[in-house]
């Protein structure tokens, strides 16, 4: 199949060009203005509409296995799909957790062909105090997108926060060049603060148990970890001003951050709003920190956006505070999020494509872009189409959790139309 992209408007980092886009053979092929229609082909008018290049969403918990009840990788690809996402990349804090090259192949066999977009994994790293050992020797020699370490603990049970441990993980990664990502809480900070908060059950609380001192700590010890021994690091979901400061400091091509949707548009008054809806580690911040996370954004500071896709059902929301898991969905709201941004004024559409593609692909080693000869994987998006998030509809129909802490948000501007590898995955061609 043939499709010729007609009428559209690409869009790079260094900005805007009305262009036409020929696919054939689930790749680019030819890219022009006013490209002649063959024979056979299918045309696609994107007149009026914006087309983008892949977004990458380097975040995501799609639950296979172990946690299919929240999400599966078909509904989790799906949910990707609709919200313009061509590529994600998977978290290991699955059941059994994804600590091996075995666990890794057998998670691949299990979700590859429920796949509807594309996507990669990540290893989780482990420290066993008994033995003194961790499993670095297993992700260097695995095919992981990244070694994911969690230095404070959060769903699941993968948690190295051990100096010794780290510095040796830190060590070895930097020889072989690969990649860590980082949730960075500091353990003991968190273990202190529970303690204080013992017997409360408002989930207000959530937002000073993690507070902007435990992020702080975490992320200045990796980020000194990352610059002693050359490590290649990405720092996630950072959330605070303070963060952002020290990350500063340290910031290179081989030292990077994402942001999240939720750190970006929600604040903590939503844990008053919302309840155990509005809980995720790292918590909601001020307004202050959200205004600190957009400038970022602007600035370049900021790498890229990443949403920590993590469903949790209702049921499993309404329990307690202690009871109630961490985690809110993302996937399809985060680019009608920013391109909401885009019509309010406060970023541009070349910033989006740089956070939500251009630095993802930089940063994990993706190739990805709008050229002739690379993937089809592009996103077609109406910046004029609104919509309202609403639970078991717009923004939340195809995650199984069947909920959005942004739901009620009035949008401006949203994806139509996905391509994966030259396959309309999302949309309809009229
Ligand atoms: O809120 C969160 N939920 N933060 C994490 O680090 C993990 C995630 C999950 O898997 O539910
Ligand atoms: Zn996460």
């Amino acid at each position: 199949m043939v499709f010729l992209f007609k009428g559209g408007t690409l869009v790079t980092s260094n900005g805007k060009m009305l262009q036409d886009v020929r696919v054939e053979e689930g790749k680019i092929v030819e890219i022009g203005s006013d490209l002649k229609v063959n024979d056979g082909e299918e045309v696609i008018d994107c007149t009026g509409k914006f087309i983008l290049p892949g977004v990458i969403d380097v975040h995501v918990h799609l639950r296979e296995p172990g946690g299919e009840h929240k999400e599966d990788f078909e509904s989790g690809t799906k949910a990707a799909s609709a919200g313009g996402v061509t590529m994600v990349l998977d978290m290991p804090n699955n059941s059994p957790a994804v600590i091996s090259q075995k666990a890794l192949e057998e998670k691949r066999a299990l979700v590859n062909d429920k796949a509807q977009v594309d996507y990669d994994l990540y290893m989780g790293a482990t420290f066993d105090p008994k033995t003194g050992k961790t499993n670095v020797g297993e992700f260097l020699k695995s095919d992981a997108v990244a070694l994911k370490i969690y230095v404070g603990s959060s769903t699941g049970n993968l948690l190295v926060h051990q100096k010794e441990a780290l510095e040796e993980i830190f060590e070895k990664v930097a020889e072989a060049d690969r990649l860590i990502c980082v949730h960075a809480e500091d353990e003991a900070l968190i273990k202190e603060h529970m303690a204080q908060f013992e017997g409360e059950d408002d989930p207000i609380i959530h937002a000073q148990i993690r507070d902007d001192e435990v992020a702080y700590r975490a992320v200045k010890l990796v980020l000194h970890l990352a610059k002693k021994h050359g490590t290649r690091l990405h720092i996630a979901h950072l959330s605070t001003t303070k963060e952002l400061r020290e990350f500063e400091e340290f910031k290179s091509d081989r030292i990077s951050c994402e942001v999240t949707p939720h750190h970006l548009f929600l604040n903590q008054l939503e844990l008053r709003e919302q309840g155990n809806f509005a809980k995720m580690n790292p918590p909601l911040r001020t307004e202050e920190d959200q205004a600190a996370l957009m400038e970022g954004l602007r600035s370049g500071l900021v790498n890229m956006v990443a949403t920590d896709h993590a469903p949790h059902t209702k049921e499993e929301k309404e329990k307690g505070y202690w009871e109630a898991p961490a985690g809110v969905p993302g996937l399809e709201t985060m680019l009608p999020l920013l391109l909401d941004a885009v019509n309010h004024g406060e970023l541009e559409l070349e910033d989006v494509v740089r956070v939500t593609s251009e630095e993802p692909a930089r940063v994990f080693e993706l190739e990805i872009g709008l050229e002739k000869g690379k993937a089809a994987n592009f996103t077609v998006v109406d910046m004029d189409l609104v919509q309202t998030v609403e639970n078991g509809g717009s923004g939340a129909r195809y995650t199984k959790c069947g909920w959005s802490p942004f739901a009620g948000h009035k949008l401006k501007g949203w994806p139509v139309m996905t391509v994966v590898k030259g396959e309309i995955v999302f949309g309809e061609a009229d």
